[in-house]
């Protein structure tokens, strides 16, 4: 039996390679992650029906204007903010992404960044690998339990990180575009509200132009020289300038960030600060979670090659 046919434009794991490859006939422009080689897009690409992509990678409209055939884009992630869902709705293209079986991971990830930022944990590292402990103990930090969480974005992420700082015995609150009904947590009227009202302000919205920039110098100053931020979102949430000012200043304690505006590069002035916790975007990079997550890109294809529908749909 003929493999239907789909192309990839994106690098999975090992483990979905090889799942992707045992169902289907895969094809991939080149190594790189551009697509503009011209022979592979006028060759048997033209009558794939599917594509695989990631949430950093995304997929344009002119890649969908390459394949005619193109049915259903299924992306490992749940982000959308690189995919043009607004081009894929107008050409009738279907759109899945991964959501669910990245939230426990990436709500984890969440709690470890705030704690290693508040207490120093990576920056205590630092400090008895290079021999300093020797000379006098390390400096003392801020204490998590019994603070204030506020949740900018209390979706299934932010609920999950929030579930987490109850065990922290944090008090939480939040702030969503309209107010989560029969929610336990008081949802603060803006960004700012929430920022002044918090210790620790936890950024899990969805990355995209209605967030661009929603954390603001005047968040970040409402937050405040004893305030820390935590972001697991995406670095267009953040005014990365109005950021780097007020760490720079004194105006905020400090900062623990998984994602960056224009990442894989970090800028100069981050890398600088001891106050400040740096991670290369891993929210969901465990290989449990990436194997549940490429198991339903998977799923996706087959539903879609079965019966012309996806599993988890971004829109119907
Ligand atoms: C991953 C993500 O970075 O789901 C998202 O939106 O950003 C992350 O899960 C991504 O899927 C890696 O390919």
């Amino acid at each position: 039996m003929t493999k239907p046919r789909i192309v990839k434009i994106c690098k999975l794991s090992a483990y979905g390679e090889e799942q992707l490859h045992d169902h289907f006939e895969v094809l991939v422009p080149h190594e790189g992650l551009t697509c503009t080689q011209m022979p592979f897009w006028d060759g048997p690409a033209k009558s794939a029906q599917a594509l695989v992509t990631t949430a950093p990678v995304g997929v344009n409209e002119e890649i969908m204007s390459r394949l005619p055939g193109l049915k259903a884009i299924v992306c490992r992630g749940i982000g959308t903010d690189k995919i043009d869902l607004e081009a894929a709705r107008r050409r009738g293209i279907h759109v899945a992404t991964t959501p669910g079986v990245l939230t426990e991971c990436v709500a984890d990830l969440a709690m470890g960044l705030l704690l290693d930022t508040a207490r120093g944990l990576s920056a205590s590292d630092r400090f008895v690998r290079s021999g300093q402990w020797l000379n006098g103990p390390f400096p003392l930090a801020t204490k998590v339990s019994g603070k204030r969480l506020g949740v900018l974005g209390l979706g299934q992420i932010g609920t999950a990180i929030a579930r987490r700082a109850e065990g922290f015995s944090m008090e939480i609150r939040y702030h969503n575009r309209c107010p989560v009904k029969n929610s336990a947590y008081v949802c603060m009227g803006s960004p700012v509200a929430l920022a002044e009202w918090a210790d620790f302000l936890m950024v899990a919205v969805a990355g995209g132009t209605q967030t661009q920039g929603l954390v603001s110098e005047s968040v970040l100053e409402a937050l405040g020289p004893k305030g820390f931020l935590i972001n697991i979102a995406r670095g267009s949430v953040i005014d990365e300038s109005a950021l780097i000012r007020c760490l720079e200043t004194g105006k905020l304690a400090g900062a623990g960030l998984d994602v960056f505006t224009h990442e894989p590069e970090v800028p100069d002035a981050l890398m600088k600060m001891d106050n400040v916790v740096l991670l290369p975007h891993v929210g969901s990079a465990t290989t449990d979670t990436r194997r549940a997550m490429e198991d339903l890109v998977i799923d996706n294809l087959l539903q879609y090659f079965a019966f012309g529908t996806l599993k988890t749909p971004v829109f119907p």
